[in-house]
């Protein structure tokens, strides 16, 4: 070929800058599209067959060709050249020294704007489900957490200040709900994403008497895209991907930094095994728990790659402009942090080890049974609830002057602050009897606990 370009010399008479090709060239990103370029590129030909816009033998020889180019690039051995610019023409170009004349006839009614448009739903599509198995494999290990310490009782916070007991099962199936919310996300966003581009050609449709429905079926989608313009210029599907990508890892940093802080020598609520811990180089007692700091901390590798596309989306005109193709390595590092990051907390809340003495005694701390004292001055004295908090109040002030808990302060002392407390009070102010009375739905008692885990295991099988 001795034109300045393979794919569009006809109109040029000098190739581009170095620096141009630099700048313009996406091979060394985009050729992660290759296997669904290959899968479109045979739907979009047999489809050209079937329409009579191309002969079968053609088609058989593209299909033949476009398994040859796949098993090269699979095996490491394909030729990538970047003043071929993307994977669509690398693959175009190399299809073309293979099987010669045919090839010339795949892009026949199709435009990389189509083209591009449908391998990156494709991929975009398999990463849902990608990180739908990460969040189901990761709220199965949450779920085994929550069955074996269904009524192991921990403090429940408020501003990091001890609050109301709580069940670990109870605090383990709160991130089970997020994550459920999560993989709803992904799911809500898969649907909506899964139409087809492939037909819009460049952006006006094609003069061509093809079948989208027929590429659309072939490709797994639902349907075509109804609209052409729209089908070529749109990225939400990838801003909804990313969005989703990018509260998913909020979550994550939520529990990360929840395992940091019962790891510290300070709380020793759980114990981290010796394989999600690191040492010092310097301090031979450190066990520090790097990966869920690396966690917390990719939460903002994840938001900024959607802050970065809705920043490149933002005020493109319709359709097609090559600012898009800015989408890809945001949505590749995304998708990649986002696995790595929900199998590392996988992995880490598989094997943490609470330590349930320590859970249990930090959870009589901080008076955290004065809520139930004021709910029992309600029920059993009818005192209306603020003069109960009030009164509970003066109670634990007196306890933190005598230098005791709640249930360790003598009768006679509560019977200063008020003269009708009898001793059934103590009956409340244990921590058991704090989370066994929170039978409330959705509430933290082991009984409603249990009743969470057996909902959950029958969805999560
Ligand atoms: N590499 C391009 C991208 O990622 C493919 C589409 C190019 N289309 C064009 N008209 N230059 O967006």
């Amino acid at each position: 070929m001795t034109d300045a370009n393979a794919m569009w010399g006809g109109r040029f008479a000098a190739g581009p800058d170095a620096i141009m090709t630099a700048i313009n060239a996406s091979i060394g990103f985009d050729r992660r599209l290759h296997a669904q370029d290959i899968a479109g590129s045979r739907a979009h030909a047999a489809m050209l067959a079937a329409c009579g816009i191309i002969p079968d033998s053609d088609a058989a020889a593209i299909r033949e060709g476009l398994l040859t180019v796949l098993s090269e690039i699979e095996a490491g051995r394909f030729p990538f050249r970047d003043d071929l610019e993307d994977i669509h023409m690398n693959v175009e170009a190399r299809l073309a020294e293979l099987i010669g004349a045919p090839a010339r006839r795949l892009h026949t009614a199709r435009s990389r704007n189509d083209q591009v448009a449908t391998d990156f739903r494709l991929w975009v599509r398999d990463q849902c489900d990608t990180a739908t198995e990460g969040l189901r494999a990761l709220q199965r290990a949450l779920l085994a957490q929550a069955e074996a310490g269904a009524d192991w009782v921990m403090p429940g916070f408020t501003h990091l200040q001890v609050a109301q007991p709580v069940t670990w099962g109870h605090h383990m199936l709160a991130y089970v709900e997020m994550f459920a919310r999560d993989a709803g996300r992904l799911a809500d966003a898969r649907a909506r994403m899964n139409e087809c581009p492939l037909g819009a050609a460049a952006l006006a449709g094609t003069s061509f008497p093809i079948d989208r429905a027929m590429t659309a079926a072939a490709l797994g989608f639902d349907r075509p895209m109804a609209n052409s313009l729209d089908a070529v210029s749109s990225r939400d599907f990838a801003l909804e991907f990313l969005s989703a990508a990018a509260i998913c890892a909020t979550h994550l940093s939520r529990l990360a930094e929840e395992i940091v802080i019962w790891c510290s020598a300070q709380f020793r609520f759980v114990r981290l095994p010796d394989r999600w811990t690191t040492g010092s180089s310097i301090m031979p007692q450190k066990r520090n728990p790097d990966a869920a700091e690396l966690l917390r901390a990719k939460t903002g590798r994840v938001l900024g790659a959607a802050v970065a596309l809705f920043t490149v989306m933002k005020g493109l005109p319709l359709a097609y402009s090559k600012d898009m193709q800015e989408d890809k390595e945001q949505v590749f590092d995304a998708a990649d942090t986002l696995m790595l990051a929900l199998a590392a907390m996988t992995g880490m809340v598989a094997g943490l080890a609470p330590d349930r003495a320590r859970l249990e005694a930090a959870a009589a701390a901080g008076f955290s049974t004065a809520t139930d004292l004021a709910d029992w001055l309600v029920r059993r004295l009818g005192l209306p609830f603020r003069e109960a908090h009030h009164v509970t109040g003066r109670i634990v002030a007196a306890a933190e002057a005598a230098g005791c808990d709640l249930p360790g302060l003598p009768l006679g002392a509560m019977q200063a602050i008020h003269p009708a407390i009898t001793a059934e009070v103590f009956g409340v102010l244990g921590v058991q009897n704090s989370v066994a009375s929170r039978t409330s739905p959705g509430g933290t008692a082991p009984a409603r606990v249990r009743e969470e885990v057996a909902r959950w295991k029958a969805v999560l099988g």
